[in-house]
């Protein structure tokens, strides 16, 4: 990123040295603003009526909606802390579950908000929360679905890492802990700290780096408190789907070899499930295939951790919207069609699991 003041500097540079180059933003204050729905135009249109997907939020605000949830639907609905991040954050989860607690259920896992700038993550798994809670009874097909699972809705992993880039840098990704570097480089990626495959390629030992894992697997709260959640529950878990963005790809796995698993024809099938169902809606075309194959050579993340192992067979990063226009700086305009769509998709998994249950 250039400041307006140094673009033809940097841009000479470039020249000088025969370097190419392609803007992919123009103006990131505008498209910040633009995310956040705020334009110049607003004063003279007037804006619709707020409601809480026409904008992103700051942590609070999304613990504040989870607890309304809890108490707009006491029968389905719960939320509860699994650990406490870095700087002394709730790791709210929550819990969608109908009947009597009597009965062990099959397990629904979806996170967003691993990174800290993929806003649109966060958003995405609240949006399904409250379809959920929403539709149920109105439905019989999806109550049935909802009745048959139980469901857990992490939608913000990485609550330091969230609410800096919030507070100071919008293109924050990782988590917020103090690291052994001497020039004061901060935070894990939360994303390459899984003890599965730690530290065997696509990440790196430097603090300073986008893609650090840490000084040893689970050094982050924040990762350590899924792992003990999962892996406590690891056989009845069915659907592990943590929430990315952007690149628009359903990724099976690994992401530590370019090797694929034994269960990859029935990974790659049940993927293609999922983004044919949410293709059908607005035409969004989400790529399907293992991480190495369609991205780049990553270890240590919780998808190759949930299927290697705990052994969770359907284990998917899901990179949402979009490939790249707005990339993290997603407009706030787009958080309900892309929480619809990916609803769609999270159904059919759901019903498309259910049938091997
Ligand atoms: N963009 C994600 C990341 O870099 C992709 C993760 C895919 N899974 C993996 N095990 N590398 O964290
Ligand atoms: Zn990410």
């Amino acid at each position: 990123m250039v400041s307006t003041e140094r673009y033809l500097v940097v841009e000479e540079l470039l020249s000088n040295n025969s370097i190419q180059k392609e803007v992919m933003i123009e103006n990131v204050a505008k498209a910040i603003e633009v995310e956040q729905g705020f334009d110049e135009n607003d004063e003279l249109v007037g804006r619709s009526p707020p409601t809480f997907f026409s904008s992103y939020h700051r942590l609070d605000e999304i613990h504040k909606y989870m607890k309304s949830l809890e108490s707009k639907y006491p029968k389905l609905a719960s939320t509860f802390s699994i650990g406490k991040s870095f700087e002394g954050q709730d790791l709210l989860v929550l819990k969608i579950r109908s009947g009597k607690e009597t009965k062990k259920k099959p397990i629904i896992w979806i996170d967003g908000g691993t990174h800290g700038r993929e806003w649109i993550t966060s958003a995405s798994a609240l949006y399904i929360a409250t379809k959920l809670l929403n539709e149920y009874d109105l439905d019989a097909n999806i109550t049935k679905l909802i009745d048959f699972y139980e469901w857990y809705i992490h939608p913000v992993v990485n609550p330091d890492g969230y609410e800096y880039s919030h507070t100071t840098d919008r293109m924050w990704r990782k988590t917020r802990s103090w690291t052994v570097s001497l020039i004061g480089c901060r935070g894990v990626d939360p994303n390459r700290n899984w003890s599965f495959k730690w530290n065997y390629g696509g990440s790196s030992i430097s603090p300073c780096s986008h893609v650090y894992s840490g000084l040893i697997p689970f050094s982050e709260p924040e990762i350590k408190a899924i792992a003990n959640f999962i892996f406590d529950r690891k056989n009845r878990v069915k659907l592990f789907l943590t929430l990315h963005s952007y690149s628009q790809m359903w990724l099976t796995p690994w992401g530590w070899t370019h090797e694929f698993p034994s269960d990859y024809e029935d990974q790659h099938k049940m993927a293609n499930v999922a983004v044919r169902a949410l293709r059908s809606l607005y035409g969004s075309i989400f790529e399907s295939g293992s991480t190495t194959e369609l991205l780049y050579t990553a270890s240590g993340g919780s998808d190759d951790w949930a299927y290697g192992y705990a052994g969770i067979k359907y284990s998917f990063t899901a990179e949402l919207r979009d490939t790249g226009k707005h990339g993290f700086v997603l407009p706030s305009n787009q958080i309900i069609p892309s929480g619809e769509e990916l609803w769609i998709a999270v159904k059919a998994l759901a019903s498309e699991i259910r049938k091997e249950l």
